[in-house]
């Protein structure tokens, strides 16, 4: 089976991918090398130059991802500083930011970086749209899994292969899977 590594700290990235990449007889291993990450506004960039350079250090094909929650009352805020705006505010903050707001539009963006060594990164990015919950709900998943919705249930109260169907990530890594399933 081929083996792609994928450069994460996340392991709930990890299994989602694992889960998705298995249909196409991919297995997925996480490396925590971690990469630098560009400060730029889309996520397309931060994902291709990570991937490349994870490819050069590694001297192996991988793969890595970058995503966000685009929450659109906030004109996109966090965007491609969801991880940072998470780890200094967190949830209830995001929610305190929405009270009173009518308008809960959102859209979760995922970038899919792949590289091989040498090579140029090929990227795939998925969104699904959403709107930002008036509470936290469910406990699955990870992030802001507990305040995003579609079709009035949040990710976080979705069991996994449910969240695995609609996700911005499964929209990603199903255009990676059919590109890899052609042979490349
Ligand atoms: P990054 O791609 O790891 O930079 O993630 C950006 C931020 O969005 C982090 O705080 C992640 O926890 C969060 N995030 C990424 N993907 C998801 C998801 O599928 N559900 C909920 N939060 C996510």
């Amino acid at each position: 089976m081929r083996k792609i590594i994928f450069v994460t700290g996340n392991p709930h990235k990890v299994r989602e991918a694992g889960d998705i990449l298995s249909h196409v007889g991919i297995t997925v291993e996480q490396n925590n090398c971690g990469y630098p990450e560009l400060q730029e506004n889309e996520l397309e960039p931060i994902a291709s130059f990570g991937a490349r350079w994870a490819a050069d250090k590694l001297d192996s094909e991988v793969m890595v991802d970058d995503s966000g929650l685009f929450i659109g009352a906030l004109g996109g805020f966090p965007g491609p500083y969801s991880a940072y705006v998470f780890d200094t505010l967190g949830n209830e903050r995001i929610l305190k930011l929405m009270e009173g707001e009518t308008n809960r539009r959102a859209v979760f963006k995922c970038v899919i970086g792949y590289c091989r060594p040498g090579e140029e990164p090929y990227l795939f990015s998925g969104e699904v749209a959403g709107e930002i919950a008036n509470e936290s709900r469910g406990s699955g998943g990870f992030g802001y899994d507990p305040i995003f919705a579609v079709g009035g249930m949040t990710f976080g109260e979705m069991v996994e292969e449910e969240k695995n169907r609609l996700s911005h990530r499964y929209a990603a890594l199903s255009k990676f899977a059919l590109w890899l399933k052609k042979g490349h």
